[in-house]
């Protein structure tokens, strides 16, 4: 991720800063004014407020007292302790605080203080310098918002004025979402999990799984953070407890994620019983978990001196506290999990070869320029939506799509604040394919993500060798908006948007000929006949058609290969048949088992068919032993599919 970044509202910190030094003034933001406005839009603060800098609210103000920690933090009045917590996650790496917090030795208290502050936030994939003057929101003398528990600690008070300033007020921020404020910190990779729909503690295997998911997630640098869901809604700051010390509708960010050893000594060395257990920490600096492996239960004493020295346990009420990772899975509801995916070839760690787009939902009346067709129950719809086209080469790669629309807490005010609700489906299409889906009907649907009203959606899966669409959606077709696409696989996808419907011809003209229809060949499997053993027959099927030919993966080994293979041919000759061979690949001498030939005329049957293979060449018309089932289709409307 690039540090590259632009200023917000193209107000420049350097610039603005050395003229108020040159003047000995101090900063007053005119973009964020010290008013209510920047305060509300809907519910005023219960008190006077009274709009201070750090020097009039305490003698010796710092960004950071002590160092930045994941302890410094205490929630204020709003219910924003999911901005909290992801401050917290964030207080947790260097490499990131010090991305989002830029120059923070330059932006100390000292003579150069004018009373202005920047920081950096990940917005819609760029970088965003955003920049504030000091004048915090008080009641009675006090920060009414996130606060340090060292009373002469600002950063994260002025962290949170210069978020709060790109989504419009302080108001903005109530009931937001931790997992998406990490990734303005980050530029991470979100995934809301729902633990009470997925029930991991019900079966060991896949909590073993998740576990080690989550671990990898960790160690390389990632932030994960849990809540439990309000039993009924009961509005801001009225969280509820739940027997064994949780807050409910609570962000907690996690802290360490272990296995730890269990036992004594040596022969627990080599015994090597663990437990995974994860460390989270609540917000408000107090109030901690209570049952199994909280801070004094007895738990503990099947650890040794030596690992729990290594964890570094304390038995104060410091908000931070260590459960089982079982208990996690049983107790929370909710938990976001932020990937930080290296692109570094440098990485020790696997990297990940990206791919963004941006793109847009937009409404056209014609149905090839329309853009906001809705998710696949709008079957008529559907394919009027963005697409983009991407290659998996290897035999089998693992894919991870992020899928995030524009934040919409600036538009609180308005009313306008809801998100759209959005999802994906991976299309898997022909080989050859280069220009926009237009049918389903020649298709293999692949995977749908879900579709929620959250800011973005996460999916990874698992996707043989072949040509793929994925195409972002809204729920409800005819719906607008703007949204962020992410790809993510093991070697270079080639990920592009599709943007032609069909070939644009160099020249109409009749000399060098221009396409009449369009075929969709799908060939789904073949029996070998003249063979009685498998071994050695590594059938793969060429597709020909006027000048191009296409050839599908190899199969190892098979009399009766799979290939649920297709392509796509734009024809000028339509007199001229499409040959499709099947050949063995043994070890270079490949051998021919057998072909059919198509004319793939539109007035053709389209229904699926099994065809006995021919031989070629001179002998074209003689049969040789084995079928192979294929469906073809032909159009005279190059948009047709
Ligand atoms: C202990 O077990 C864990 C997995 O349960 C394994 O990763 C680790 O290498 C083992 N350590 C020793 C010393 O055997
Ligand atoms: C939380 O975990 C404890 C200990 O396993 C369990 O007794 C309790 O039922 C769990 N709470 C919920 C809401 O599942
Ligand atoms: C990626 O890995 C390299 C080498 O391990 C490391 O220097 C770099 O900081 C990592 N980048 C991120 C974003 O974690
Ligand atoms: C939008 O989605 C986020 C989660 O990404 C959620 O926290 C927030 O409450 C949603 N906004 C609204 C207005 O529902």
């Amino acid at each position: 991720i690039s540090t590259m970044s632009v200023a917000y509202k193209d107000q420049l910190y350097a610039e603005l800063k050395k003229q108020h030094n040159q003047k000995g003034t101090l900063f007053e933001d005119p973009e964020f004014p010290a008013t209510n406005s920047s305060l509300y839009f809907h519910k005023p603060p219960p008190g006077v407020v009274q709009w201070k800098r750090p020097r009039e609210i305490c003698e010796n103000p710092h960004l950071f007292v002590e160092g930045i920690s994941s302890h410094d933090l205490n929630q204020g009045i709003v219910g924003n302790c999911w901005f909290v917590a992801a401050c917290s996650c964030l207080a947790l790496k260097p490499d990131l605080w010090e991305k989002v917090i830029p120059d923070w030795k330059e932006q100390e208290w000292d003579s150069n203080y004018a009373g202005i502050f920047h920081f950096r936030f990940w917005i819609f994939g760029q970088w965003t310098d955003v920049v504030i003057d000091d004048r915090l929101p008080t009641i009675n003398g006090r920060l009414i918002y996130c606060q340090s528990k060292q009373n002469n600690e600002f950063w994260s008070a002025l962290l949170e004025k210069a978020y709060a300033k790109l989504f419009g007020c302080y108001e903005s921020l109530a009931g937001g979402n931790t997992g998406d404020a990490v990734v303005d910190f980050s530029g991470a990779v979100a995934e809301a999990i729902d633990l009470q729909k997925e029930k991991y503690y019900a079966d060991q295997t896949k909590e073993d799984k998740f576990f080690e998911d989550l671990l990898k997630v960790w160690n390389r640098g990632g932030i994960i953070s849990s809540s439990i869901k309000m039993s009924q809604p009961q509005g801001f700051g009225l969280e509820s407890r739940t027997d064994n010390g949780l807050v409910r509708g609570h962000a907690y960010s996690v802290t360490d994620v272990k296995r730890v050893r269990l036992g004594h000594g040596l022969l627990a060395y080599f015994r090597n019983e663990t437990i995974p257990l994860i460390r989270l920490r609540n917000p408000w600096g107090k109030t901690e978990w209570t049952g199994a492996w909280s801070d004094s239960s007895e738990e503990w004493s099947k650890v040794g001196d030596t690992e729990r020295g290594n964890l570094g346990i304390t038995v104060t009420d410091d908000g931070e506290f260590w459960m089982s990772f079982t208990d996690w899975c049983k107790n929370f509801t909710d938990a976001d999990v932020c990937r930080i995916i290296n692109t570094s070839l440098i990485s020790i760690h696997k990297t990940w070869n990206k791919e963004v787009n941006f793109g847009k939902w937009t409404r056209n009346s014609d149905p090839l320029l329309n853009r906001c067709g809705g998710c696949t129950n709008h079957r008529q719809t559907f394919l009027q939506n963005p697409q983009y086209l991407f290659d998996v080469t290897k035999e089998s790669d693992e894919v991870l799509i992020s899928l995030q629309q524009k934040d919409r807490k600036i538009y609180r005010k308005e009313g306008q604040g809801d998100n759209l609700s959005i999802g994906f489906t991976i299309v898997k299409v022909e080989v050859n394919r280069k220009y926009r889906l237009h049918d389903l009907v020649t298709q293999q649907l692949l995977h749908t993500s879900t579709y929620i009203d959250a800011r973005s959606v996460f999916m990874r899966c698992e996707l043989p060798q072949g040509r793929y669409v994925v195409i972002p959606t809204t729920f409800k077709p005819f719906t607008e908006g703007e949204f962020m696409l992410r790809l993510y696989t093991d070697v270079d996808s080639g990920c592009r948007e599709l943007v032609k419907d069909k070939p644009q011809p160099k020249c109409w003209t009749p000399l060098c000929g221009y396409p009449q229809v369009v075929t969709h060949i799908y060939v789904d499997r073949a029996e070998i006949g003249q063979q009685d053993q498998a071994e050695g027959i590594n059938p793969y099927v060429i597709i020909s058609c006027e000048s191009q030919s296409v050839r599908s993966t190899t199969k190892k080994n098979s009399l009766t290969p799979v290939f649920e293979f297709s392509a796509i041919f734009y024809r000028k000759k339509v007199a001229e048949p499409i040959t499709v061979q099947l050949w063995s690949d043994d070890l270079g001498s490949d051998t021919f088992l057998g072909q059919v030939m198509l004319s793939g005329r539109p007035e053709d049957a389209s229904h699926p068919q099994q065809l006995q293979l021919k031989n070629k060449g001179s002998k074209k018309a003689d049969n040789m032993p084995g079928k192979i089932a294929l469906r073809l289709v032909t159009s005279n409307e190059l948009t047709a599919f």
